[in-house]
């Protein structure tokens, strides 16, 4: 916003018009990038269950019990998986050489990906809990 109101300044005059639709346009890109929103608390535990219970039946082939690792590398015990990448992971699918996890987001709605998040969520704060 600084540099918004910095260039206009620069742009007094006959580029301000251009100036101010290049900030518009970048607030805008921002909102829809940090959408969506979870639409419920993801530290629920009753969430979070309901994420487990998710996990166990589409999640589990690849990515072990309560995701300790499989076919795929443990997502339990991690720290650097954020709420929204984990939404977009999960959603879009990822490819790591030649182990694929497919697109989910066509099979699953979004309430039920955000309740994996939460799920994986709890998996990071209790690592000692995830790797039995
Ligand atoms: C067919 C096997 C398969 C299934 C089923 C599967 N995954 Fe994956 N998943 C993978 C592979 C392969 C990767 C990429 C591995 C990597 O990033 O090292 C991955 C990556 C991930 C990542 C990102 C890890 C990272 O480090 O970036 C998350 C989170 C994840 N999966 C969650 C899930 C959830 C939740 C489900 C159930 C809805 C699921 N996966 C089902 C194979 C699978």
């Amino acid at each position: 916003m600084i540099d918004c109101v910095y260039r206009r300044g620069l742009n007094a005059g006959a580029g301000l018009f251009f100036a101010v639709t290049g900030c518009l346009g970048a607030a805008t890109l921002w909102a829809e990038e940090s959408e969506p929103k979870p639409p419920f608390d993801l530290a629920d535990p009753a969430i979070v269950d309901e994420g487990r219970v998710q996990f166990a039946q589409t999640c589990v082939y690849c990515h072990g019990n309560a995701g300790s690792g499989g076919k795929a590398g443990p997502i339990a015990g991690r720290t650097d998986l954020t709420e929204d990448y984990l939404f977009t992971t999960i959603s879009n699918g990822k490819r790591a050489g030649s182990l694929v996890m497919p697109t989910w987001k066509d099979s699953l709605d979004e309430p039920t990906i955000w309740k994996l998040v939460a799920y994986v969520v709890s998996l990071q704060a209790k690592p000692e809990a995830a790797a039995k």
